[in-house]
């Protein structure tokens, strides 16, 4: 979801970009990562690390498959990046927090991952700070983007289908539209930030049930589709219990980066309606859908 949206964000920008698929660049082998090392990919300025293990639920019951992918990867990277003077940027997460705080989390706040996603992310960005020290680590959160599947997609595509739905009003968090935080990113490598632990997420913090409302009714905006009116049940984390806890409140403090001058994001509404555009326009399966209705 990230990578493809950052491919094109930086070629946008006039960076010469490689991104190797998981099959040419596997990151857990180190005979594969090696080939940073001999050039295969070139001389290389920044490597950028968007490969993870994402199912957050799935983690619980493959920890070491986790683990392969956002711990020990980052660190082979982290290594490769340090033998050669490449600069690594390496994106983590706002699960490695518990979000038993009140306001947005700072960089320098004590992580407390409550799963195995969370942890794996945490002991990823200890191993790439510990072999690469001047690494600049981007946390981020709530994901969605028109490449692969996010919230916002399994929202729209439900409420077209015509299913009732209930989502979570009490898990807290900011946000963020992928080419977006590739801008972001953009804008890191091109101001060559400080190493570090930065965070970058959207400005508006809200919950999962007020995410699905606003996809919905900007979904409505742009298509003009509405299949019947929007009502979402709210319903609280006991209801829908997962394998994974998820922390309650996890915002961000985008301040940080904002001090080394990197804009801020959009509000959510406009990061959704530029988002809906996108995927209609790569996805033929939502623009009939849109257009039959
Ligand atoms: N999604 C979220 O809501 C969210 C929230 C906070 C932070 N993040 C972080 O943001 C980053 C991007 O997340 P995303 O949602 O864009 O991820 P994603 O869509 O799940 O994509 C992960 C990518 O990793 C690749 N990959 C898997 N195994 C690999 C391997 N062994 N070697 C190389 N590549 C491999 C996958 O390639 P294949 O498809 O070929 O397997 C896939 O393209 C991750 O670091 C994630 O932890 C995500």
């Amino acid at each position: 979801m990230l990578g493809t949206d950052l491919l094109e964000v930086l070629r946008m920008r006039g960076f010469v970009v490689q991104a190797p698929s998981s099959q040419e660049l596997d990151i857990t082998n180190p005979e594969s990562v090696a080939g940073i090392a001999v050039e295969r990919w070139g001389t290389v300025d920044w490597l950028i690390n968007c490969a993870a293990y994402t199912a957050v639920d799935k983690a619980e019951t493959e920890p070491e498959q986790a683990a392969a992918l956002n711990t020990l990867g980052p660190a082979f990277l982290a290594q490769a990046c340090a033998l050669k003077g490449i600069r690594f940027l390496h994106v983590s997460t706002d699960f490695v927090f518990d979000g038993a705080g009140v306001g947005p989390y700072r960089e320098e706040a004590p992580t407390l991952p409550l799963g195995v996603y969370g942890r794996t992310k945490r002991d990823g960005e200890e191993g790439v700070l510990a072999h690469a020290p001047q690494s600049v680590i981007v946390r981020t959160a709530w994901l969605y983007g028109a490449h692969g599947q996010c919230f916002p997609k399994t929202m729209i595509r439900a409420w077209l289908a015509g299913r009732a739905l209930r989502v979570v009003g009490d898990q807290i968090g900011n946000p963020t539209h992928t080419f977006e935080l590739a801008r972001v990113l953009a804008e890191i490598v091109e101001t060559r930030l400080d190493g570090g632990i930065y965070h970058a997420a959207g400005p508006s913090a809200m919950s999962w049930h007020r995410l699905a409302l606003d996809a919905l009714e900007v979904f409505h905006e742009v298509t003009g589709v509405a299949p019947h009116p929007i009502a979402i049940e709210s319903i609280v984390t006991a209801d829908w219990p997962t394998p994974a806890q998820r922390p309650a409140n996890s915002t961000l403090d985008f301040s940080k980066l904002a001090g080394h001058g990197i804009t801020p994001m959009e509000p959510v509404r406009e990061g959704l309606r530029n988002f809906v555009v996108r995927w209609i326009e790569t996805d033929e399966a939502i623009r009939s859908l849109a257009e039959v209705r």
